[in-house]
């Protein structure tokens, strides 16, 4: 096998498990196939850089990353390549100058870790600049199409379910409705997850529409039986009783979702009388430790990856199907959108136990 150098970057939110992947990378790479890594800092940004900003990675460099979260790269979930916002308020596409910075850096192939938006964004320069890609699916979301499995979920979904264990306690001595609001954007996984593993009474997702009248209608029910205290999970994009969103514009002109726990709060509170707190996991879930099976994941992907440039496949993302590593075309991957399946076996698993899902 000839000598290669390849380039790896990180893009979009960070999560738990991205060091694990670009660990897994520099062992395959440089250890199996003796080819040169060089970690591309700050996603796209460091390849529109002149010189292009990397670090050059070998197997010392990445010692202590398994356990490491966020990214030793750094990334970005911001700028849009094709139209990226200038000081001065308008948009230039910097597209050729990130290509330049690829082909100046002299890459055999780039490694992508992203969700679905990076992903998308990393192909359409792949295939106007001639990039080799390789794609490796991560979000918090679970949303990226094909894969089961993102890097970053399992440990995000252990944090919620670890802040809802917590939140039962305290619950339980003030006779409150506790309300957990979690991240995940237009999927719920992470609250169908959490609230399932957490013991939670009542899941609210965004794909399944609910009513006040079915989440008061619950924890009247536990009132009746002697449960003076209910836990609620809701994911961030859950719709208010009107059907939007709680959306927030930042001063970058950017949409946050979050604030429909509150919303919530006062509802339920209005309606049932209950007294109710809310707790906004936010950030932390993108934090910390990765669990084991995102070390897992990130590792069987890393190398699966580097295998795909050592056979010359481009264009392909490495997926989690059937607890097998898959390839697929990152086309497939970004055209179809993972939301939670309304006959999703643990959807019929919550109902199997009788927590309300709001329908
Ligand atoms: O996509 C990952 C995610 O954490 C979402 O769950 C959340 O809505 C968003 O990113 C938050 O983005 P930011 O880090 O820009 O606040």
């Amino acid at each position: 096998m000839g000598q290669k150098r390849i380039g790896i970057l990180t893009s979009g939110g960070d999560c738990a498990g991205l060091n694990a992947v670009i660990r897994a990378v520099v062992h395959r790479a440089v250890g199996t196939y003796d080819w040169e890594v060089l970690g591309i800092c700050r996603s796209t940004l460091g390849l529109m850089s002149s010189p292009p900003e990397v670090i050059n990675l070998d197997i010392d460099k990445v010692d202590r990353l398994l356990t490491m979260g966020g990214t030793v790269l750094g990334t970005t979930n911001k700028g849009d390549p094709f139209a990226f916002p200038l000081e001065d308020g308008s948009l230039r596409d910097r597209s050729e100058e990130i290509i330049s910075g690829y082909h100046q850096l002299g890459l055999s192939a780039l490694i992508g870790i992203g969700g679905d938006g990076s992903l998308a964004l990393l192909r359409r320069l792949a295939n106007q600049g001639g990039i080799n890609l390789v794609g490796i699916p991560k979000t918090i979301d679970n949303d990226v199409g094909c894969t089961e499995r993102s890097i970053g979920f399992d440990t995000a979904v252990n944090i919620a379910t670890e802040a809802l264990d917590r939140l039962h306690f305290t619950a339980a001595s003030h006779s409150r409705v506790m309300i957990l609001e979690v991240m995940g954007r237009d999927a719920g996984h992470i609250a169908l997850n959490a609230g399932i593993a957490g013991g939670a009474d009542i899941i609210l997702i965004p794909e399944i529409p609910y009513t006040l009248e079915k989440v008061c209608d619950k924890i009247r029910d536990r009132q009746s039986k002697g449960k003076n205290f209910s836990i609620v999970i809701v994911s961030e994009a859950v719709c208010t009783l009107e059907g939007n969103p709680v959306k927030n514009m930042d001063r970058f002109g950017e949409c946050r979702l979050g604030g429909i726990g509150q919303y919530l709060a006062e509802q339920i509170s209005i309606s049932s009388g209950a007294e109710t707190r809310v707790t906004v996991l936010g950030h932390v879930q993108r934090g910390g430790i990765p669990s084991s099976l995102d070390r897992l994941l990130g590792t069987a992907f890393g190398v699966a990856a580097v295998d795909l440039i050592a056979d010359g496949k481009y264009d392909q993302v490495v997926t989690w199907q059937n607890r097998e590593v898959v390839s697929v075309p990152i086309a497939e991957a970004i055209g179809q959108y993972r939301a939670v399946d309304p006959n999703d076996t643990l959807v019929k698993t919550a109902r199997g136990l009788g927590i309300c899902l709001g329908d």
